[in-house]
């Protein structure tokens, strides 16, 4: 199928590639000319793995880049909407390139189309863009609007679009539905899987997929109801993270007793500095204002939001805690990016907490190994930026882990333990081993769990106090 992809962001990009890789003709389209270049000239704007190789497979070939919305439109069956929706001052989703991109269609309309919400929006976009489009002299009979959210996560999108827990599609009429389905054939009927070529996918993963069909309003409403229930289960375990960091519990130990229970479920369990991203905290605040706008205070979420600031302050404690006053402290912060496996850093709660403690007055040298070109920008002075872990920590007070990065996790304690001024690590990410840190040297802090010393270390490691433990 012929398919236009508008927006070339993280969601755009990424769907136009696995479209393409599902076999579909693409024409990706998009008026940032800069970025329209340097996806022509082969350059990958965005750091996510199998990303280049999806693009360099079918760049110019059944993959197209082009700025003509117009053109693609005339020789698409669907077209994608996958334009920014940043949130307005007051938390609403911003939609006016979404309806500046619905008038571009309309005038385009030269067959029946089906119009597709790719982009998170509030519930009734859908009814939005298809008045939009009558406005503009669209026959009503030659287009559809539904609604197709994406739930990749950024830093795995390309094997979460081919191996997703279900495909949802949301279309008011079996016309629509029935074209939507067609896109997704070769994953549904499991013939993409079989293909040499096809992605591989992770271990468990659901093949062929479930496919789930439902209103178009529900579908958008879905996405929203999704994101915010992930923020709410993450700022949970934050919230019980606290509450061990007073009572002297481990909130590793309790997130394995919540998420053995099968209708819990260990994932998103993580606690740590807050959620961020270009997602969560925009989405939580959009489906909070549509909720508000239709009569519903959806309080719940004004309570989850909270907690995710309040982490950021409660981390900023445990440093004061472990450093006593903060003025002229030299700190190495391992990780700037929202989360590991990605250069973004919208909404980055590393990004705030660096600016936090240059505000008290601290020196930052910091390390991000994907992130540093897109922090450099955003953070200006007091920070200096290393070309590694190490080079980091040296002369550092102390040692702060920020972003979840798999290399971060398997530092070479030894050679860290040589380069920081004082041997003390307070991870946000809770990364490690709390008793393995501690018998490293080094006074190790982390989020709901107990503060582990070299000290307690080596009374744990005695034969003695062995014995009386078992
Ligand atoms: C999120 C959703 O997970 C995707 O399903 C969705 O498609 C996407 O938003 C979107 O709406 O486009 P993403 O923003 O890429 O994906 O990142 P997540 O992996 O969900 O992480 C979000 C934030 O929560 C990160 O800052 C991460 O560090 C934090 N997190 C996650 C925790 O603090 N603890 C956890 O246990 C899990």
């Amino acid at each position: 199928m012929r398919i236009a992809v508008v927006g070339s962001g993280y969601v755009g990009l990424v769907a136009g590639a696995c479209f393409a890789d599902l076999g579909h003709e693409v024409s990706l389209v998009d008026n940032d000319q800069e970025k329209l270049a340097a996806l022509q000239a082969g350059q990958v704007p965005i750091h996510e793995i199998l990303l280049p190789e999806l693009l360099a497979r079918h760049r110019g070939k059944r993959l197209t880049f082009s700025d003509d919305l117009h053109a693609a439109v005339k020789e698409s069956a669907a077209v994608f909407i996958a334009v920014g929706t940043p949130p307005t001052e007051h938390g609403e989703a911003d939609l006016s390139y979404v309806e500046s991109v619905a008038r571009g269609i309309a005038t385009a309309i030269n067959g029946y189309k089906v119009v597709v919400e790719k982009s998170t929006v509030p519930v009734y976009t859908s009814e939005w863009i298809r008045r939009i489009l009558l406005r503009n002299a669209a026959a009503p009979d030659l287009f559809d609007v539904a609604s197709n959210p994406e739930f990749m996560r950024e830093g795995t999108a390309v094997v979460d679009f081919f191996y997703p827990d279900r495909i949802l599609l949301g279309a008011n009429s079996e016309r629509c539905a029935a074209m939507l389905r067609e896109i997704y054939a070769p994953m549904t009927d499991g013939s993409y899987y079989r293909r040499s070529e096809a992605i591989p996918g992770p271990e468990g993963a659901q093949d062929p997929p479930r496919l789930i069909m439902t209103s178009t309003q529900s579908a958008e409403l879905t996405k929203h109801a999704c994101n915010a229930f992930l923020a709410m289960k993450i700022s949970y375990i934050n919230a019980v993270a606290s509450v061990c960091d007073a009572v002297g519990a481990d909130v590793q130990q309790v997130r394995e007793g919540m998420g053995s229970d099968r209708r819990i479920g260990p994932n998103f369990l993580n606690a740590g500095i807050g959620y961020g991203g270009s997602c969560f905290p925009k989405d939580l605040k959009a489906f909070r204002a549509v909720a508000r706008e239709r009569g519903y205070e959806f309080r719940l979420l004004d309570e989850v939001m909270r907690i995710n600031e309040e982490q950021r302050e409660h981390f900023l404690k445990k440093v004061r805690n472990a450093l006593w006053t903060l003025r002229g402290k030299r700190l190495a912060v391992l990780g700037l990016a929202f989360k590991g496996g990605t250069d973004d850093i919208r909404e980055s709660p590393a990004i705030a907490l660096v600016e936090m403690l240059v505000q008290e007055g601290c020196q930052i040298s910091a390390y991000d190994p994907a992130a540093m070109e897109r922090a450099r920008q955003a953070l200006k002075s007091g920070v200096e930026f290393a070309g590694n872990p190490y080079e980091a920590a040296r002369g550092a007070d102390a040692l702060l882990i920020l972003t979840d990065w798999e290399e971060f996790a398997k530092l070479d304690w030894k050679r860290m333990r040589n380069q920081l001024k004082d041997p003390i690590v307070i991870d946000g990410r809770n990364l490690y081993d709390p008793a393995a840190v501690a018998e490293s040297g080094f006074t190790y802090y982390s989020m709901g769990r107990p503060v582990a010393s070299p000290e307690e270390a080596a009374v744990e490691a005695t034969p003695a106090r062995k014995i009386g433990n078992s």
